[in-house]
């Protein structure tokens, strides 16, 4: 079987799917990969590593559409600056795999599904331990939290360390991290190296011995978040009062940080607000928030998506693709995590299908011509599908 690894079309998307290193273990299972001629580049990956290790360059976008598995970071058409003329390009037997917002632009599925392609949406990787070498949702989102807090650097008219010279004392740069999920905790790891003073705040109990692990602490608000996580290890949504409260509880923190990067998400909902335009009026000019949940709504009120908004003097960015920035690494991370996935489903050179595998089920969100999974047909008010066609 054939597998091709695209260029991205998605605007400054400097990741690519796959990288050189990976390619020995897909071809000890049966695979042979073909490789859009600079797919890598734009992430120090030239052709001539794909070719030292096994690949094949092809400069003809339509002669890649012709293998088995197709590989993006950002599949095709479910993007909006998807290339367009990469819909016309699927074939009915094409696998997809990649990243594709299947919660946020379910429609988007819908379309490609009317290819007739089966499409593997890698954010609902389930989140069980057999699947965490496969989970790109952490594998980048570890990225960002790093990114975030060296964005929250360069902004910030101040050092994150505590300094004594012979011109004075400089005090420490306090942060605060709202969410210590994977990206969270990452940042508090970071701002924590770069000598800040890091406080932490998360609706799920169990992140109170995480935060502290790294030497942060834990802020303790007066907040019943009994029942915030739900089975797959997600924080659930809480509701308004719940949120009016926490932004009420959370403004004086707020006011005394240096530095706030929001991380707080609900999967497949609008982002919780958490900062108010009051709670930014309330920091010191010169302080700034990075919130890295801009493009679901974000975490701060005034943040807009990839923008520079200066509010009262303090910087509020919200990048949406940080992993992008550091492409060598994410796609590292994101090509190990692509290639357990394909290596968990492919025996003796063939896809198996095995749909009672929990990963390949959840995964799998459109299917001859149907959209299959049922979180999607609910979002997209189609009834309930009938259960699994035969394997092709
Ligand atoms: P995420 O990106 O969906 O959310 C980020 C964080 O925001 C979460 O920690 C969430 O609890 C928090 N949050 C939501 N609403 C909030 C609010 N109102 N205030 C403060 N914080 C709020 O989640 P992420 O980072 O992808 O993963 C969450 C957790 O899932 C991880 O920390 C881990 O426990 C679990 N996980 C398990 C894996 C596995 O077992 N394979 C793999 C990866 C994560």
């Amino acid at each position: 079987m054939k597998v091709a690894v695209l260029k991205e079309t998605f605007p400054n998307e400097r990741r690519v799917a796959l990288v050189p290193a990976n390619i020995p273990a897909l071809a000890k299972a049966g695979l042979e990969v073909v490789v859009e001629q600079g797919a890598g580049a734009a992430a120090g990956f030239l052709d001539d590593q794909y070719v030292a290790k096994g690949a094949r360059i092809v400069a003809d976008r339509g002669e890649l559409f012709q293998a088995d598995i197709v590989l993006q970071v950002r599949v095709c058409g479910t993007h909006a600056h998807a290339e367009r003329a990469d819909l016309t390009r699927i074939k009915p037997s094409s696998v997809l795999v990649g990243l594709c917002d299947p919660l946020g632009s379910p429609e988007a599925i819908r379309e490609v599904a009317q290819t007739g392609a089966s499409l593997f949406a890698l954010e609902l990787i389930p989140r069980i331990t057999r699947a965490q070498a496969m989970d790109v949702l952490s594998s980048q989102a570890t990225i960002a939290g790093y990114r975030a807090v060296l964005w929250a650097a360069m902004e910030l008219p101040k050092l994150f360390p505590m300094l004594m010279t012979a011109a004075g004392t400089l005090a420490a740069a306090r942060a605060f991290v709202i969410g210590a999920g994977v990206a969270g905790l990452q940042a508090i790891a970071t701002a924590r190296r770069m000598g800040a003073i890091v406080q932490a705040y998360d609706v799920r109990p169990a992140t109170r011995e995480q935060v502290e692990s790294l030497a942060a602490k834990f802020v303790e608000l007066k907040l019943d978040a009994q029942d915030a996580e739900d089975q797959g290890g997600y924080a659930k949504a809480l509701g308004e009062e719940f949120y009016r409260k926490q932004r009420e509880l959370m403004a004086s923190v707020v006011a005394q940080s240096d530095v706030v990067i929001t991380t707080a998400a609900i999967p497949g909902q609008p982002s919780p607000r958490l900062i108010t335009a009051a709670a930014v009026q309330g920091m010191a000019p010169g302080s700034v928030i990075i919130d890295l949940a801009a493009e679901r709504g974000g975490n701060c009120e005034l943040s807009q998506p990839d923008q520079r908004v200066v509010a009262h003097g303090v910087v509020i960015r919200g990048p949406t693709n940080l992993p992008g920035e550091v492409p060598g690494h994410a796609s590292q991370m994101y090509s190990n995590n692509v290639t357990k996935f394909l290596l968990n489903m492919v025996k003796g050179g063939e896809l198996t299908w095995n749909l009672d595998d929990q990963i390949v089920r959840e995964t799998l969100v459109c299917r001859q011509g149907e959209v299959t999974s049922p979180r999607l047909r609910e979002l997209l008010g189609l009834a309930p599908a009938v259960p699994g066609p035969p394997a092709p």
